[in-house]
């Protein structure tokens, strides 16, 4: 098992724009996605978190590992489903004009200074990526958390931080047409 040392928001990596991983690098990079994968899992078990002090996340971008590639893992453990992701040049093809936000906003383990205040997404996205669980191109729809979660990680690859969209006159400002999660 991999600990990473995570960056934090000071760090050049989180702002930079990175690059697209090319075809015939696809399987260099395959171990190192399954590892953050397996970072996330544990970073969810209580027991291995506290014992490496880890911070649990449901995603984790390469950025933040101080790997400036397109190359995300989305770990979602809910009730009876756990979702996973691993995956290498991810691209939104559609998003729906509906939006979504967390009610206790987002958070994200390279910012240790929690910002408060609401960050609107696309409820429901298409997703187009090579995915190293199916060793293959995929495109699929994703809705509620996974959708934020994936949003959230692909703006990592374009140096973006969820602060950045909050409202800084008014974080907490409430869209109607917006689904709260
Ligand atoms: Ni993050």
């Amino acid at each position: 098992m991999k600990i990473f040392n995570i960056v934090q928001d000071k760090q050049k990596s989180l702002r930079m724009k990175s690059s697209s991983i090319a075809k015939e690098d696809i399987e260099t990079y395959k171990s190192l996605g399954l590892e953050m994968l397996d970072y996330l899992k544990m970073s969810q078990d209580d027991e291995l978190a506290e014992k490496y002090h880890i911070q649990p996340g449901i995603g984790l971008a390469a950025p933040q590992i101080n790997k400036n590639i397109r190359l995300i893992a989305i770990y979602i453990k809910e009730e009876n489903k756990e979702i996973s992701y691993v995956l290498a040049n991810p691209i939104i093809v559609s998003k729906s004009i509906k939006e979504s936000y967390l009610i206790n906003g987002e958070g994200c383990l390279s910012v240790p200074k929690k910002h408060e205040g609401y960050v609107y997404r696309s409820y429901k996205i298409t997703i187009e990526a090579y995915s190293y669980l199916d060793d293959k191109m995929i495109t699929f729809k994703a809705k509620d958390l996974l959708a934020i979660a994936l949003q959230h990680e692909i703006d990592h690859l374009d140096g973006i931080l969820y602060y950045d969209h909050i409202d800084k006159l008014e974080p907490f400002k409430i869209k109607d047409s917006a689904i709260a999660l």
